[in-house]
């Protein structure tokens, strides 16, 4: 059999993987019809809207949406509608950390996943080749196979392939034009390989095909979690050696440079931080911590897990040297929080730092005001209700404001604290932020973005990240 030329490509999960990544699919190809499928109908109404107030902030997505929307690529509720006419089904789901049962805090949730895969072989009339475009635990392509194979109609058959999405949030649509490397994993079989060809002739219509790498399905399972996980390692290094640099009268910027000079190193990923957040990072982590102890490899679990043990010990420090900085208590003081996003051109708050020292902060009562350029209202609340369950939000709400500006939230706080490396917060005006603070004023950057010395020559003290200066 020929590999099947994908004219119809169905998405299952409209959200920060699925909306960029199949929106850049149906530019990139014009002659498929691409259809993006979520049971959430306010995301898909957003994602519809006249005005393209699109579900999520990324650069450069709008453009991408407005190209190409009403022309190949749709957004819609009809989930089934799409699944039958489609060759070829991206299924991606969220895969969250576990929150109760056999491996709570740990294993991927995969009941996401396992509904996509039942309602694909419930409803298809016809052969699928099915992509796994979710994060998922290793051998997760098998369970669909057995699902699929259990529950379809004779004569169907499914093609499985992983191919793990690699795009960072905030350069989503550059790393989607132009991929350091597309990774396609099949069954080494006959069909599954003609499958491998079907996606690999969709990436072609843009990516060079020396960077579209096939390999077999587990280690491309394996890959994605070790890729985050490698990344994340290197986050917690550096910040590992930002408490030294504090310490000791270093400086982590100059010891980054210097040990990113090696080119069998080079400079990315080596910036310290207030620790790193996202969806991803420590979900995946985990998940290859709970992967190895389901493997009886102790030492290689410990080992993973003291990457999210740092990253948790940074953020815990980081709310420390305020407390201690502010003479040792933060109680009825105001705090200004700038970014509340888990990181800059994102509005994406999960498992974002600036909730975790913002729960800190209210724990040792003090005030807190928060500015964030794109992250609503609704959902600062939604995250502080979340991290805070015992504590009801309308107590909450006494100790928090949302201001509108960075100008606005400062006023008449003793500190102000960068959770985000947002641009704007580097341009701010910072004489007329200091004018409206009470004194001593103190800033503490968590993301080295402001430039210390000047601030220093307004009148502010400052304490950043990964730099030992007595203040
Ligand atoms: N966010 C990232 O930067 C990133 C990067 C690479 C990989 N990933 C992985 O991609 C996957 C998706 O992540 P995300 O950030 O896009 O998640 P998300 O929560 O933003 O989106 C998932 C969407 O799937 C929908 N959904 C769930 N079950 C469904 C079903 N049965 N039918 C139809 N729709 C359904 C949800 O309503 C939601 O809108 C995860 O496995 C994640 O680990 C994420």
């Amino acid at each position: 059999m020929a590999p099947v030329t994908v004219k119809k490509i169905c998405c299952i999960g409209a959200g920060y993987v699925g909306g960029p990544t199949c929106a850049v699919i149906a530019l990139k190809c014009p002659n498929i019809i691409v259809t993006i499928v979520d049971l959430n109908k306010s995301r898909i109404d957003a994602w519809n809207s006249p005005d393209f107030s699109l579900p999520i902030y990324e650069p450069g997505l709008v453009d991408v949406v407005k190209e190409a929307r009403g022309r190949n690529l749709f957004f819609s509720t009809d989930v089934d509608k799409a699944i039958k006419e489609a060759d070829l089904i991206f299924v991606s789901v969220n895969t969250p950390t576990k929150k109760s049962g056999v491996g709570a805090g740990f294993a991927a949730d995969l009941n996401y996943v396992e509904s996509a895969t039942r309602r694909i072989a419930a409803v298809a009339t016809s052969s699928k080749i099915v992509v796994e475009k979710s994060t998922v635990p290793m051998r997760t392509a098998e369970s669909m196979r057995t699902i699929l194979e259990a529950n379809s109609k004779p004569g169907l058959r499914f093609d499985i392939l992983s191919n793990p999405e690699f795009l960072a949030e905030g350069t989503a649509i550059s790393d989607l034009f132009s991929p350091d490397r597309v990774l396609i994993g099949s069954l080494q079989t006959p069909e599954g390989l003609d499958a491998c060809r079907s996606l690999i002739e969709v990436y072609a219509n843009w990516v060079p095909k020396e960077r579209i790498l096939t390999v077999g399905l587990w280690s491309s399972e394996l890959s994605k979690l070790a890729a985050n996980a490698m990344l994340a390692q290197r986050i917690s290094s550096i910040n590992a050696l930002s408490a030294i640099c504090e310490a000791t009268g270093a400086n982590i910027d100059e010891v980054a440079h210097a040990v990113g000079r090696d080119s069998r190193m080079g400079p990315k990923f080596l910036r310290a931080s207030v620790g790193f957040g996202g969806s991803c990072f420590q979900k995946d982590i985990l998940n290859l911590v709970y992967l190895s102890e389901s493997l009886h490899l102790p030492e290689v679990a410990a080992y993973w897990r003291q990457v999210v043990i740092m990253n948790e010990y940074q953020k815990r420090r980081f709310s420390k040297t305020v407390v201690d900085t502010l003479f040792n208590t933060i109680t009825n003081k105001n705090i200004t929080v700038l970014g509340f996003a888990f990181k800059a051109d994102t509005g994406d708050t999960r498992e974002s730092a600036a909730i975790t020292l913002i729960r800190d902060f209210l724990s040792e009562r003090a005030h807190v005001t928060i500015y964030d350029p794109q992250v609503e209202e609704a959902q600062i609340w939604y995250d502080l209700a979340e991290a805070i369950p015992d504590t009801p939000i309308e107590q909450i709400k006494k100790q928090v404001t949302i201001a509108p500006n960075a100008l606005d939230a400062a006023k008449n706080s003793e500190a102000v604290v960068i959770a985000t490396e947002w641009k704007e917060f580097i341009d701010i005006d910072w004489k007329a932020v200091y004018d409206t603070m009470n004194k001593p004023a103190f800033v503490f950057d968590g993301r080295m973005i402001l430039n210390a010395d000047a601030l220093r020559q307004i009148g502010f003290k400052v304490k950043t990240i990964g730099r030992g200066e007595k203040i």
